[in-house]
């Protein structure tokens, strides 16, 4: 079994793989990781065949659809799963064949109602239902304590106890632990009745991870998160430096127009010199009258450098060529103590 650990933040996600037939799954693959297993994937030699998130992430983006679209090889979750976009949906005790591996599949709902575990030879892919020293949370949409407890030690840790656990998180850079070495030292674990686990479930009172509602919504409708977005427009946009705008400013360049797209109030009290005033929410109704010539240099700017690269792939769309974004925005440009005019629109 060939496997890659890949760790972004606290989220891990594996490339498992068999040496025999170079065929692969991805498990739990996060969104801004993409490149990497394709390059993992690429540097062992393995076709990925399966995507597979464990569950309905809440703390990170999942890269299953878009990898799906990329590869044509189906989105696999649990049978229950709300996703709409999964092809595959499997139950408990089913397996996918990865070549001569096999990956069989335990429904371990509690983290969520869609948990599951993925077991293939030594080694147990456990998501968020068993961590290493911890056990996936119970508060967030779906979760269930008293599931978690059966899922746990109903099944989970009746398991070979020299299983290899590999779980979906692990904050302080652990790589895997024991079906064993939980049972023995895991903290949560030490709670063996029902209700004193519920109990401790219930009590952890732990703050809401950050993009929850954002993660909720892009796994489970295959939508596109903030980042995503913008990612995607600073991928077909070029950028110029503050320095190097400064400079063309400074030397008077006629052939380039600035095109502040913040709004109004926020240009008349500061803008670069020469800049015209365009807001964003204005753009496509107004682009004809305002940039009548769609062959001139156009640079987009605004407050922070975000919203002038959307507003960039936006004209760079609508037929505008040379449009480039500023790398950053006015409020580095004025932490730099740049040139500034207020006022009105020339
Ligand atoms: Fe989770």
């Amino acid at each position: 079994m060939i496997l890659e650990q890949i760790a972004t933040g606290g989220c891990q996600s594996y490339l498992v793989g068999c040496e025999d037939t170079s065929t692969a799954a991805l498990i739990d693959p996060e969104i801004s990781q993409i490149d990497h297993y394709l390059a993992l994937a690429a540097r062992d030699g393995l076709r990925i065949r399966y995507l597979i998130d464990t569950h309905t992430h809440a703390d990170h983006f999942s890269a299953t659809r878009q990898l799906a679209r990329k590869l044509a090889v189906p989105v696999v979750m649990y049978r229950t799963s709300a996703a709409p976009f999964v092809d595959m949906r499997i139950g408990d005790g089913e397996m996918l064949m990865l070549g001569r591996l096999r990956l069989q599949v335990m429904h371990t709902p509690g983290h969520t109602s869609d948990s599951m575990c993925l077991q293939i030879e030594d080694s147990v892919f456990t998501g968020d239902t068993l961590l290493i020293g911890g056990t996936g949370r119970t508060d967030l949409p779906s979760g269930n304590p008293e599931a978690l407890y059966d899922s746990l030690f109903q099944r989970l840790l009746k398991l070979d106890p020299s299983l290899r656990v590999f779980p979906a998180h692990d904050y302080k850079g652990r790589q895997s632990s024991t079906i064993g070495e939980e049972i023995a030292s895991n903290p949560r674990l030490q709670k063996r009745d029902r209700a004193a686990f519920v109990d401790m479930m219930r009590e952890l009172n732990l703050s809401m991870p950050t993009h929850v509602t954002e993660a909720l919504r892009t796994n489970m409708s295959g939508g596109k998160s903030v980042a995503q977005l913008l990612a995607e427009a600073a991928a077909r946009v070029p950028f110029i430096s503050l320095a190097e705008l400064k400079a063309r400013v400074e030397a008077g360049d006629q052939d380039l127009i600035v095109l502040d797209v913040r709004e109004r109030d926020a240009y008349e009290s500061g803008h670069v010199p020469g800049a015209r005033l365009l807001p964003r929410g204005q753009i496509e109704l107004r682009v004809n009258q305002e940039l009548p010539d769609p062959t001139r240099r156009i640079l987009t700017c605004c407050e922070l450098g975000q919203v002038s690269t959307l507003a960039a792939a936006t004209l760079r769309e609508m037929g505008f060529p040379h449009v480039v974004a500023l790398d950053g925005g006015m409020k580095a440009w004025r932490a730099a103590a740049y040139p500034l005019n207020s006022g009105q629109n020339p």
